[in-house]
Order: C-alpha cells, then structure tokens, then sequence
C-alpha cells in the first residue's frame, strides 16, 4: 500500500493519497490539484476516489476539479446536502481496492457531515491501522463546534464528544491519527506542531480528550471560541457546490503605473506581497501588504475578503502567480492586474513604514501609542506595559479608537502580523506608524519589562 500525506504551510492543511495495485485515493485536496495528478502517474496509479471528510470552511478544495479531469467519485458524509454529483456516505459504507480497505466513520461535531476514514492494509491486518480524522481530531486539538448555521457550539460539541468517544478512540491506542489541518489552522486552537499522531497519543496528551465527561467537554470547548472569519461560510458554500476549475481562471494583465493608480481609485485594492522589509522601504501609498512568506491567504481572506479587486505587487512573476494561487485557494479569484516589475518601474508617489528596533521602542515608548496585534492567549503569556491589544483581525473596526495625531508603533510576536497590521494603519490616514523589528519575541529576548 501507498500513503502520502500533502502539506500546505500557507493553510496548515493536510491532504492525502492512498494507493494499491493500480489505484488511488485522494482525501481532502487542496484547490490546485495538480500535484496529485503528478503524483499518481509517477505511482502509476489511477484515481477512481475523491473523499472529502466535511465541507471545509477555511479553503476552496479541489474535489470537482479532480473528479473531472481523473473520472473518479467524490465521497462525502451524506448530511452535507453538496450540490454536485457524489456518493453520499453513512456510517460503516466501505470502499475496497487492491489490499486496502476504507471504512467510513460518521462523526459529527466540528461540522454536522464530518466523517472520518479507518484505513486498513490487508497486507499488515484484517483491522484498521490509521485513521483520516478530518477536522474532528487533531493533533494536540478537536474541531471548533461553532461552524454550523443552525445548530449551536453546544449542539454539535455534545455530538463531537460522542464522535470521539463512540467511534475514533474504539480504534484502539495504536492507531494512527492523520488529520486534515495543524498548528496554525483556524479550524481549532491550540494544535501541536507534529504531523501525524496515534490515538493512545491523543488521549494522554489531547486536552479535549481529557475531559471527564460530556458536560466537561462542552464546556471546555465552547469556552473562548476564537473569532469566525468572515469568509468561513461562503467557502463552505462554494464547496458545497464544487469550485471551478481553476484552469478556468484568465491571465492576469500587467498594469503600468498610470493604470494601476486607476484601478486603485476606482475601489481595487492593491495587495503587495513582498517581504516586510521591502514592503516597508517603498510601497504604492494605500496599499495592503501581507507578505507570502505566512498563512498568506488566510490573513488575505479574513482582512480583505472574497469579493475585492485585487492589483498584486510582488517581487517578479513567479511570484505574482503564487501569490493568486495562494489567493484562489481560499476562493479570492478577483485578481485584475498585477503591477509590470513590481516596484521596480513603479513612478508615483512613495509610502513608507519606519521600522524600528525593540530597543528603539524602549527608549521612546512614551512617545508612542503601542499597539499589539497578537490574540488575547498571547498577550496574557506577557506583553509591553501601556500597550493597547487590537487583534489582528479586528483591528479594522477599532481603529476609531485611536488618536490619528499620535505616532504608532505596532508589533506582534515576531513581525508578520504586526507588517499587516501597520499597513493597514497607514492606509486609514495615520502618517506615523511604526513596525516593531522581531516583535514582542525580540523585546522578550533583549530582557525588556513585561506585564501580565
Ligand atoms: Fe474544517
């Protein structure tokens, strides 16, 4: 039998392929689905199976595209009410081909149509050896329970509990566990960094496994429950009816500077993903920067939405097609233009964001307003005395609540958040705002005063 998990650091997803005697299956792809497509001939192998564990809210998958260009069947929990055409599973439905086996495990509780996946290898065992969790268990984590429409975070962590205690742990200690996300996905909250876990490993170390009882679990899991980005439900949506092929997209033009400067006044926002700190030495002045070296297009998708236009900076046009694939990934498919050269022949006007040290801070931090973009869990583990928490994911609505006049110095853990956030900043008529170098991590490491 053949495994392989595939892993995208910009969405901490994880998709997979099972293969035996001439035939694959793919669990959970990512939107371009190329890569499987490569994969499988270079196995030579076919594939004849597309599951996906649930609706995916935090990406646009590839199931449709996959099924049209391989001919396979896309499997999906029967509760899921999906638009185009699959096999609705239940409980204990299998799929056989070569010496594997696929069961089919109903699990309701991050989403009502979850299931996870028992595979067995006849050639180890008549019983099951991993599990395709899903998004129901993680490593170090369960699913978020509060992405249903029309049931509550109570509901559906009730049904989690049973999901977990009823069907995944009977698998038995030593089975292994292959989840569909890792640290970092907004699908839960505190994952560990390991790719690939067992259920004995789980249950001593898991807190939601933990919990003593039902009534425990519910209320430990709907304690705190981190913000739902917007676009959540639509990709739920847009799953459900199967997105486009992505082949299906159009060149992207390449725009002067004249044009560009058009577009943006017209209601396109220019998106420049470039690294920081040449986001921060000379931009398009009002543009939003979110560097592709992070969760890239999650932040793209929670700050700037699915609907905009979209003009991309980048460095060179390798680039600027990552950055729309990044961006189509998470269903932003509105990219009108892309500036010619990036910077380099850019001849308006130029904005800039002062970078300075922890040290710098230190000394004139009375001459700043200090504004931390981390999440609230961060900032109680230690933060700069005087300084303000503003998420960065809500910092747009609590902009107001700052006084323009005063010069502003943002930081975050380590900088990524804190470059996106002072473009922001600086896009809502601040003229003095400051990015803090290595953020709350560099103030930490030069033994600088911290609260709690
Ligand atoms: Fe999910």
């Amino acid at each position: 039998m053949y495994f392989q998990q595939f892993y995208l650091t910009c969405l901490s997803h994880a998709s997979y392929m099972i293969g035996s005697e001439g035939v694959a299956c793919v669990v959970d792809p990512q939107r371009d689905v190329s890569l499987y497509l490569d994969e499988a001939r270079a196995r030579n192998l076919r594939i004849e199976h597309i599951i996906e564990t649930h609706l995916h809210a935090d990406f646009v998958s590839g199931h449709r595209e996959l099924a049209d260009r391989t001919g396979a069947k896309i499997y999906l929990g029967a509760r899921a009410g999906a638009q185009f055409p699959h096999i609705p599973v239940l409980d204990g439905y299998q799929i056989r081909f070569g010496r594997v086996i696929l069961r089919f495990l109903e699990t309701p509780g991050h989403t009502i149509e979850s299931v996870s996946v028992a595979i067995t290898d006849l050639d180890r065992g008549e019983q099951p050896f991993a599990a395709l969790t899903g998004d129901t268990l993680f490593i170090g984590d369960v699913g978020r329970p509060d992405l249903a429409p029309d049931l509550t975070p109570q509901q559906l962590a009730a049904m989690l509990f049973d999901s977990l205690h009823q069907k995944l742990i009977p698998l038995g200690d030593d089975v292994e566990v292959w989840p569909a996300h890792g640290a970092g996905s907004l699908c839960g909250k505190q994952m560990r960094p390991e790719r690939q876990s067992t259920i004995g490993k789980e249950r001593a170390l898991n807190y939601a496994l933990r919990a003593r009882n039902r009534e425990e679990f519910v209320r430990l899991l709907t304690a705190e429950l981190p913000e739902r980005p917007g676009y959540f439900a639509r990709d739920a949506e847009i799953n459900r009816e199967g997105a486009p092929a992505l082949t299906e997209l159009a060149a992207i033009p390449l725009l002067s500077t004249e044009e560009t400067l058009a577009a943006q006044s017209a209601g396109a926002i220019v998106l420049d993903t470039r690294p920081s700190q040449d986001f921060c030495a000379a931009h398009v002045p009002g543009a939003v920067h979110i560097a592709l070296s992070g969760q890239f297009a999650s932040w793209a998708a929670t700050l700037v939405g699915l609907d905009a236009s979209i003009v991309l900076v980048a460095e060179d046009a390798e680039r600027v097609e990552e950055s729309r694939m990044r961006l189509a990934r998470v269903g932003i498919e509105k990219v009108t233009g892309a500036l010619r050269d990036g910077m380099a022949s850019w001849t308006g006007p130029v904005a800039e964001i002062a970078q300075i040290t922890a040290e710098d801070l230190r000394r004139e931090l009375s001459a700043f307003e200090v504004i931390d973009v981390r999440r609230r869990p961060e900032w109680e583990d230690g933060h700069i005395e005087g300084a303000r928490l503003m998420p960065l994911d809500k910092l747009g609505v609590r902009l107001h609540e700052l006084d323009r006049e005063r010069p502003v110095a943002v930081h975050c853990k380590s900088g990524y958040r804190s470059a996106i956030a002072a473009s922001l900043i600086q896009r809502a008529g601040f003229r003095n705002v400051a990015n803090v170098i290595g953020g709350f991590d560099a103030w930490r490491a030069c033994g600088l005063a911290e609260s709690r």
